[in-house]
């Protein structure tokens, strides 16, 4: 057995679709367990770019299974939607190389409305910055134990009285949000005209999953979003809805703890974040504007720009140690390239104390200052590198010395967005 888990450990963007892709040449399943269509993955192979929000990036290959657990809230308009995107470059969908777990909960339009008018509404500290596509929403009827689950669309009756209830539930709020109530027999009959689309994909994953591993099959296990904007451990309430650490692929699947062997945390080489909440290291010179621009940093579902900062150890080395990672791949160090002075974030100062965790109450993490350590960049390019001699002395330096900060061993690195720019130090899947 050497089933991975790969995961995020920044605040998401780090490349998780690339290195997904990447490595699922090895694997023989690959599984989203959390999140929904609030996640943008790119994939970029031979000059076309595929973009991926709800799909598992494993589809992209077209002899693996990918598989949508019941960790993640499902959008059955999203998924028509993205599915026929990826249709049109090419790719395929059948229920016989994509299942879709029985017990996820869809995300409803209410869900959506809800969201959006929430973000609308909030006042400037209170407002997240959401993706707006309703998932917070939608993991809280989960929790509240009211979510139309995927399964309920072969039962017309539970799928009646669920609706009924959620437009009890929702409709004086909505009301009162001056949002349009949610239209019971509207809502049940766009349902029942989407569920045969979305029914024959439908499966017991626990017991494909089950049949997978008895055959030696390998998994992977595909985070979204990452562990700073995990429920329990991000930058609450700055987070998304959903636990992002690799714990949650075994839960989030319906599998065993003991099921994943190594987990791969994607870290970018500098910091991102999207939408509000503290970013300790944030840049706001031009340095910052040169990273973002070289960088391409906009996000994937909602075009917004993204956040820039150094990289940041103390936050990264606690995450790796919540989010049980094994090893980590470092993503975008072309990026850096021509940078003299490289800052890593190595301490914080808070309220003139020197600390060396994050703290986890959002005040302290508002207020902690980065203490920096000065590397000495590249002046040579390491776009597209594929091997670690091709990459200078001082690129090399770099990685050393972020591996003794984060005390973990960097085991892939990236040089630019395609496929084959990525040098593999240790295979995952190896053990
Ligand atoms: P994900 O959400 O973690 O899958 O990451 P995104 O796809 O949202 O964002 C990562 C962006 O960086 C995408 O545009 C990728 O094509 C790009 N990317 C990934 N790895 C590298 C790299 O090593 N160098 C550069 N320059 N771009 C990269
Ligand atoms: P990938 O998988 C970056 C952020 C949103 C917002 C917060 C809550 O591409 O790395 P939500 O819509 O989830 O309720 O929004 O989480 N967010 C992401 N940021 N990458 C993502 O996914 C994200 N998914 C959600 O910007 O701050
Ligand atoms: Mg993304």
């Amino acid at each position: 057995m050497s089933n991975i888990a790969v995961i995020g450990v920044q605040w998401g963007d780090e490349g998780k679709g690339k290195i997904v892709d990447r490595l699922s040449e090895r694997a023989d399943v690959v599984v989203r367990f959390q999140g929904g269509h609030n996640a943008g993955h790119t994939i970029v192979i031979n000059n076309q770019i595929f973009k991926l929000s709800l799909l598992p990036s494993g589809v992209i290959r077209k002899d693996k299974i990918s598989v949508i657990g019941n960790g993640v809230v499902f959008d059955p308009w999203a998924f028509i939607s993205e599915k026929k995107k990826i249709e049109q470059q090419g790719i395929t969908l059948t229920p016989q190389n994509l299942q879709i777990s029985e017990v996820a909960s869809l995300i409803l339009p209410v869900h959506q409305v809800l969201d959006q008018a929430r973000e609308k509404s909030a006042d400037g500290a209170n407002k997240i910055g959401t993706t707006g596509r309703g998932i917070g929403p939608a993991y809280e009827d989960k929790v509240g134990r009211r979510a139309v689950r995927v399964g309920d669309l072969a039962e017309l009756e539970t799928l009646k009285n669920k609706i009924a209830y959620l437009a009890e539930h929702y409709n004086p709020y909505l009301r009162y949000l001056s949002e349009p109530e949610l239209d019971k027999d509207k809502l049940v009959s766009d349902l029942i005209a989407i569920a045969p689309k979305i029914l024959p994909y439908t499966y017991r994953v626990f017991e494909q999953l089950n049949h997978a591993q008895r055959a030696g099959k390998r998994i992977l296990f595909e985070g979204a979003q990452a562990v700073m904007l995990d429920v329990d451990h991000g930058t609450y309430p700055f987070v998304t809805s959903s636990n992002t650490v690799a714990g949650q692929a075994a839960t989030g699947s319906g599998v065993g703890p003991t099921s994943i062997k190594n987990v791969l945390g994607i870290a970018k080489a500098y910091t991102t974040r999207v939408g509000e909440g503290p970013l300790p290291t944030e840049l706001t010179d031009e340095i910052g504007k040169l990273l973002s621009e070289r960088g391409q940093e906009f996000g994937v579902v909602t075009g917004r720009s993204r956040r820039l900062g150094w990289f940041d150890a103390v936050m990264v080395r606690q995450a790796i140690i919540i989010g049980g990672i094994t090893s980590i791949a470092l993503t975008k160090l072309d990026v850096l390239d021509g940078i003299n002075d490289l800052k890593i974030c190595v301490g914080y100062k808070l309220n003139g104390n020197v600390i060396k965790y994050f703290p986890m109450e959002i005040s302290r993490q508002n207020k902690v200052e980065p203490i920096y350590e000065i590397i000495n960049g590249w002046n040579k390019s390491t776009k597209g590198a594929r091997s670690l001699n091709q990459l200078p002395t001082a690129a090399i330096k770099y990685i050393k010395r972020v591996e003794e900060l984060i005390d973990s061993p960097i085991t892939i690195l990236s040089t630019s967005p395609a496929r084959e720019d990525t040098i593999v130090i240790k295979d995952p899947f190896a053990g």
